[in-house]
């Protein structure tokens, strides 16, 4: 099982969540391919099985300005992905009300307009809660650990 994280990020908490999904779920067992700045001719001759992709929210429920670029090549040319599995962290402040976690919403959508199969709910890391993303991250990398392992 070949799994690809995506990051996308304005000041780096993003990143670090990534980065740390990519060793917990090496640890568990799967190969997986994490590179932080990822352009749409490197995702598709990486041949993934499952797709995390990690986003923060900017602005008012905007994806982060990193990550667009390969948003839109996947909207203009969508690659055959007929069972392409995927799940979204994102990361947010539950001080923006509707717009909480919008970027990762986003994803979703982008999933659905692909035909991805969500795995898992998306998980929401909210920035007003927490200083320890990363950490708190890991329960829901273990369960989707699980679900790409069984
Ligand atoms: C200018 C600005 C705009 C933001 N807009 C939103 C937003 O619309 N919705 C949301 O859930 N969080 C929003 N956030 C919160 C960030 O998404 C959150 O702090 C996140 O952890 C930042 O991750 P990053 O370091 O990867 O960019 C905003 C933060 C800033 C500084």
């Amino acid at each position: 099982m070949n799994v690809v994280i995506v990051s996308s990020t304005v000041f780096g908490a993003a990143e670090d969540v990534a980065h740390h999904a990519a060793e917990f779920l090496t640890e568990a067992g799967l190969s997986v391919t994490y590179k932080p700045r990822l352009s749409y001719a490197e995702l598709i001759a990486l041949d993934a099985d499952a797709l995390l992709f990690v986003t923060s929210t900017t602005g008012m429920g905007e994806l982060p300005e990193n990550l667009q670029p390969l948003v839109r090549a996947l909207r203009d040319q969508p690659p055959a992905w007929s069972s392409m599995l995927g799940a979204v962290i994102g990361l947010g402040d539950a001080c923006y009300g509707e717009d909480f976690c919008a970027g990762g919403e986003a994803i979703r959508e982008l999933y659905a307009e692909l035909g991805v199969i969500e795995l898992q709910e998306m998980l929401r890391l909210d920035a007003s809660e927490t200083v320890t993303p990363a950490d708190d991250a890991e329960p829901w990398l273990a369960d989707f650990a699980a679900i790409l392992t069984e």
